[in-house]
């Protein structure tokens, strides 16, 4: 996407988005009941908001960890390559773990991740995604808990960035470019 200028319309409400972190909260105390201690693995950078507002509504014996990954992409091939960039510090044999994905596009990186996590033999291994975008799939993935499924736009907020700006936004963003803009306007002022 270019750095044209844009402007963001709220998409889903940062009331929205609590509420509905409340009720999957719920849902993970249900399935995780009675565990030693939950492994809450993040992947960075996008899901460091969404961690920080699940495991706090979370009344389990949590550990949190994060994982990041870099992908990138070749225009003439449909396949994406991950790649670890900061592994998990501790172990996720014989523990339950839960991934926390901000969003699931085409798939690439949760499915890279899993089946990362799978050969390290977990106990029990869920995923959670914030949002769900599936016209975009590549991958036959799906996270176990999806916040939101959302059409195929490009959003940004709640840990999710453009060009690095925007991750600050409480609210779950659409981004529109400015079509009347010249090619050579000033950029807006972003977050
Ligand atoms: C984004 C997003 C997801 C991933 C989803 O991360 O945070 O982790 O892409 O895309 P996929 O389903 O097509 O693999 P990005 O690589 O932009 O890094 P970031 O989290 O640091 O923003």
């Amino acid at each position: 996407m270019s750095e044209r200028p844009y402007h963001i319309e709220q998409m889903i409400s940062a009331k929205s988005i609590a509420a509905r972190i409340e009720t999957l909260a719920g849902e993970i105390e249900t399935e995780f009941a009675g565990t030693k201690q939950l492994l809450v693995v993040g992947l960075l950078r996008g899901s460091f908001v969404f961690i920080a507002d699940l495991v706090r509504e979370l009344s389990l014996p949590v550990e949190v960890d994060f994982i990041e990954t870099s992908s990138y992409g070749n225009a003439m091939q449909s396949s994406r390559e991950v790649r670890i960039l900061k592994d998990l510090r501790g172990k996720a044999e014989g523990r339950d773990v839960l991934v926390v994905e901000d969003i699931v596009d085409t798939g690439h990186t949760l499915a890279h991740v899993l089946t990362l996590l799978k050969g390290r033999r977990p106990a029990r291994l869920r995923t959670i995604a914030l949002l769900d975008k599936p016209a975009r799939r590549e991958t036959n993935v799906k996270a176990d808990w999806i916040g939101f499924e959302i059409p195929d736009e490009f959003v940004v907020g709640y840990g999710i960035d453009y060009a690095q700006h925007n991750r600050n936004l409480p609210y779950i963003g659409r981004v529109r470019m400015d079509v009347d803009a010249p090619d050579d306007a000033p950029e807006v002022k972003k977050c």
